[in-house]
C-alpha cells in the first residue's frame, strides 16, 4: 500500500471523486486563504456512477515541468488553490517519512502531471470544482502514499471539496483554531443508510452563473447583516436538527429544512450589497411548482435546493420519483430529443391524475429544463485500478 516505487521513474494514480449538494449550506469565510467557514455546513454525496471527475497523477524524473490538463485541454498549474493542494499533500507525505528519504518512496522532487475530467458537462455549473479538487487531492495522496487529514488538504482547494472526501451525508465542522487544521469533514452516515433516497439534478437550459461563488460569498461576509445572523444563530441549530432527520431519515424534516435552509442562502445573497441573484424566474417556477406538489399531497415528497448557479437538485424518496418526473415532463416540455430527457437511474412510468395535473401543471415553459439527472447518494473518493482507465500515457502526455 506504499506509494509506486517509482523503479522506471514513471509513477502514476488515477482516482475518482464525487459532486456534494449542501443542504445546510456553506457561504461565507473567515480566513480567505487556509479557506475557514464562518459555518459548518452539511451535504449529500452523489453517486459517482451519473457525475464524477477523474483524475490521473503521474510523477517522473522524467518531467521538466508541472504541467495540468483539464477536460483534455492544458491548464494553469500555478493555480494558487493547486499549488495549495500539491504543497499540502507533500508536506504530508514528508511527515510520513518522517524526516528520512525512503528509497521506495516517490521522490517528492519529481515535477508532476495532471489530467482530469468531468463526465458532465463543467458549463452546466454542477459543482465541479467541488469534485475536481477531491479527485486530484485523492490521486495525489495516492501517488505519494499519503491516507490521513485529506480533506483539510481538498479544503484548501474549494471549500465545498472536503465534503467530497466522503461518501454518504458529510458535515463539514466550521473548526475553531485559526490554522484551520479542525476545519474538517467528517462522515455523519454512509451511503447505504437512507437506501430510498433520490436525487433529481434539474440542468436547466441557458447561460452560466453570474458571480461565482468566491468572490460572491466574500462580498456577503462584508455587507449582509443576515449572514452574521445566519452564521452564529441560525445554522448552529440547523445542522443539530439536520442531523437528527438524517438519522431518523425522516423526509419531511430533512426536506422542509433543506428547502428552508437553501432559501435563506439565496435570502443573504440578496441582502448582499450590491445584490447577487443566482435565482432566476425558472427557479421560483421550480419552487412554486414543488410546494405546489406537496400541497397537493398534504406533505413534504419533493424539496428542492438551489446552489450559486441556476440548476436546481430535488430530493425525494424512490416512491416518488416517477410521478414527479412525469409533473416535470408535463411542466417543461421537452424542446428536442424527448427520449434523452431523463438520464442516469431508470424512472417507471406514471399516470397523473387530472386532479394532480389541474392542481400542480399550471403553466407549462416548453424547452426550460435541458434535461434531468435521477441519481442517489453514492461514496466518495474511488481508487482505479485498471490500468487502461489512467488518463496519461506512459509518455506522461494526455
Ligand atoms: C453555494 O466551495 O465553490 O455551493 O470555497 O470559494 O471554492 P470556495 O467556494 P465553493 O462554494 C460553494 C457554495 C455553495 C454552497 C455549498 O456547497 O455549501
Amino acid at each position: 500500500r506504499a506509494a509506486m516505487a517509482a523503479e522506471r521513474g514513471l509513477a502514476m494514480a488515477t482516482c475518482t471523486a464525487p459532486v456534494n449538494i449542501a443542504v445546510i449550506k456553506y457561504w461565507g469565510k473567515r480566513d480567505t486563504d487556509l479557506i475557514l467557514p464562518i459555518n459548518s455546513s452539511l451535504s449529500v454525496t452523489l453517486h459517482q456512477d451519473q457525475l464524477k471527475t477523474t483524475t490521473t497523477a503521474a510523477a517522473s524524473q522524467d518531467f521538466t515541468e508541472d504541467r495540468l490538463w483539464l477536460n483534455g485541454k492544458e491548464a494553469d498549474v500555478g493555480h494558487p488553490r493547486v499549488q495549495a493542494c500539491l504543497r499540502e499533500v507533500r508536506r504530508l507525505a514528508r511527515k510520513r517519512r518522517g524526516g528520512g528519504e525512503d528509497t521506495a518512496a516517490l521522490s517528492l522532487s519529481y515535477k508532476i502531471h495532471i489530467a482530469s475530467e468531468n463526465d458532465f458537462p463543467t458549463a452546466a455549473g454542477l459543482a465541479s470544482s467541488a469534485a475536481g479538487y477531491a479527485c486530484l487531492v485523492s490521486a495525489l495522496a495516492r501517488l505519494y502514499g499519503v491516507e490521513e487529514e485529506l480533506s483539510e488538504v481538498a479544503r484548501r482547494g474549494s471549500g465545498s471539496a472536503c465534503r467530497s472526501m466522503f461518501g454518504g451525508f458529510v458535515q463539514w465542522q466550521r473548526g475553531e483554531r485559526p490554522d484551520g487544521t479542525d476545519s474538517l469533514a467528517l462522515q455523519v452516515a454512509p451511503e447505504t443508510h437512507w437506501p430510498e433516497l433520490r436525487v433529481l439534478v434539474l440542468v436547466v437550459s441557458g447561460e452560466k452563473k453570474p458571480v461565482g461563488s468566491t468572490a460572491g460569498m466574500q462580498t456577503s461576509v462584508e455587507t449582509s447583516p443576515l449572514l452574521k445572523h445566519r452564521a452564529e444563530v441560525v445554522v448552529p441549530e440547523r445542522l443539530a436538527q439536520m442531523m437528527r432527520h438524517i438519522q431518523d431519515r425522516d423526509f419531511e424534516g430533512f426536506g422542509q429544512l433543506a428547502m428552508r435552509d437553501s432559501n435563506q442562502f439565496h435570502a443573504t445573497c440578496l441582502d448582499t450589497f450590491p445584490p447577487i441573484f443566482y435565482l432566476t424566474d425558472l427557479s421560483r417556477h421550480i419552487i412554486a411548482l414543488a410546494h405546489r406538489y406537496n400541497a397537493h399531497h398534504g406533505h413534504t415528497k419533493v424539496a428542492y435546493t438551489f446552489d450559486a448557479g441556476p440548476n436546481a437538485v430535488i430530493f425525494a424518496l424512490a416512491d416518488t420519483v416517477a410521478e414527479f418526473v412525469e409533473v416535470l415532463r408535463r411542466s417543461f416540455p421537452p424542446a428536442t430529443n424527448g427520449d434523452q430527457f431523463v438520464r442516469g437511474l431508470p424512472v417507471g412510468s406514471a399516470a397523473l391524475s387530472p386532479e394532480l395535473v389541474a392542481a400542480v401543471v399550471t403553466e407549462p415553459v416548453p424547452g426550460a429544463v435541458q434535461y434531468i439527472l435521477h441519481t442517489k447518494p453514492g461514496p466518495g473518493p474511488q481508487l482505479v485500478d485498471d490500468p487502461s482507465q489512467h488518463l496519461l500515457g506512459a509518455d506522461g502526455l494526455p
